[in-house]
């Protein structure tokens, strides 16, 4: 039998460090144990992993699964590659640590990024130059209604920038109970993002392996992100837009200065930072929050601030640079 509790505070299971409570909530470890909650459960759920983009504005009136799934499997393995299929609750930067020890590559450019191995396809997590969905094989989740395990493979995960079937047709339908990894043992070096190359130089690397990438990967996140232990937050609350061809030539001549960066499609992603920075918000405190001094995409809990106060706070940003640009930004962000 597996033990719920009742009304206990989420503050030590969301980076923003909000303080709600959850009515009912419970930590599985296992296939079964999820099963067996799920059986006997009429409640409304709530997933929850490293609760690291997530904002709770409210207490949670339903059960709240808190994902403790652990294991990494060695699928397959041979000169070039391996397959490994991993527990959907173990630490994301772990995993990434253990792949870059084994040299097994791929995954180096997403190091430091907090959270779990089964969120990591939800927003299909991206840094760096790189996003998950380019190692990953398959997801295996389960049926929240029927408790049925479902595969999805890769195409069928219908990944895109900061997003997938979970976040869109299929959300809420499905827990995430492990991911299939491709790695490869022959590394291709990913230093394309300006930022790696000039760590690089920094740290007098010149012909650079995974863990070189890596440590400039996580002295470049460490130089400008919040550590979620000593300042709350979600890493960037907002997606960077998209805009077409035509709007970002409109924007140039106004603002030649904007940074924007031509997509797969002939679209053109806009830094959603320099908008918000340019909007004079960045460094902003209001009470207990406010945007981060070296982030502008960041916003921080100093201690004390409410999900509904975060929320609104993000509309007035949201308005200004709306009022400013005539781009809506959206919230990359759940909100609860
Ligand atoms: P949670 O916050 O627990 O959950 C997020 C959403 O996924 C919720 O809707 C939840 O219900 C759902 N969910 C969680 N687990 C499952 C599951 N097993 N099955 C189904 N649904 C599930 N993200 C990036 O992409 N790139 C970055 O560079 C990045 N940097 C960050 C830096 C900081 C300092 C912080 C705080 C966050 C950053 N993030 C970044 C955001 C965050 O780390 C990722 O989105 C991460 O994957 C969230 O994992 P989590 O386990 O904490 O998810
Ligand atoms: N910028 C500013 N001011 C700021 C911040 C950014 O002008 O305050 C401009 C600068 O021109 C800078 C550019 O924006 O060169 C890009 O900034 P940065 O490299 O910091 O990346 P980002 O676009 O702000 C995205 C992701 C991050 C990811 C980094 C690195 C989104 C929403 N965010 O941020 O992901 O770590 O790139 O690849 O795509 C997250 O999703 O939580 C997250 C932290």
């Amino acid at each position: 039998m597996v033990e719920l509790k009742h009304n206990i505070s989420l503050k030590p299971f969301n980076t923003f460090g909000i303080d709600v409570q959850t009515e009912s909530f419970v930590e599985i470890n296992s296939i079964v144990k999820l099963q067996e909650i799920l059986k006997n459960n009429q409640k409304e759920i709530l997933i929850l992993g490293g609760g690291s983009n997530i904002l709770f504005t409210k207490k949670f009136g339903g059960l709240l699964i808190k994902n403790n799934i652990k294991g990494i499997e060695l699928v397959n393995d041979n000169e070039n590659e391996v397959i490994l299929k991993v527990g959907a609750g173990e630490n994301w930067h772990d995993f990434v640590m253990y792949c870059v020890s084994k040299n097994y590559a791929g995954l180096e450019n997403l190091s430091l990024i907090p959270g779990t191995v089964g969120a990591s396809p939800m927003q299909n997590i991206g840094a760096y130059g790189v996003e998950v969905k380019e190692s990953i094989i398959s997801v295996e989740a389960l049926n929240i209604k029927d408790g049925t395990i479902r595969n999805f493979s890769n195409a069928e995960c219908e990944f895109d920038y900061r997003s997938s079937i979970f976040k869109t047709s299929q959300k809420g339908k499905y827990f995430i109970t492990s991911v299939v990894f491709q790695l490869s043992k022959k590394p291709t070096i990913n230093s394309s993002y300006g930022a790696i190359e000039e760590e690089l130089k920094i740290m007098g690397v010149v012909n650079p392996t995974i863990q070189d990438i890596s440590k400039a990967v996580i002295n470049i996140r460490s130089s400008k992100l919040p550590n979620p232990n000593e300042l709350g937050n979600s890493g960037s609350f907002f997606k960077n837009p998209v805009v077409s061809i035509s709007k970002k030539n409109l924007l140039l001549e106004k603002y030649p200065s904007i940074p924007h960066y031509l997509q797969n499609d002939g679209s053109f992603k806009i830094a959603a930072g320099w908008l918000i920075e340019t909007c004079g918000w960045k460094g902003k405190r209001v009470d207990n929050y406010g945007v981060h001094t070296k982030q502008a995409l960041v916003i921080v809990n100093y201690g004390g601030a409410t999900g509904k106060q975060i929320l609104h706070f993000s509309e007035e940003i949201i308005q200004s640079v709306k009022s400013t640009f005539d781009i809506e930004l959206e919230r990359e962000v759940n909100i609860v």
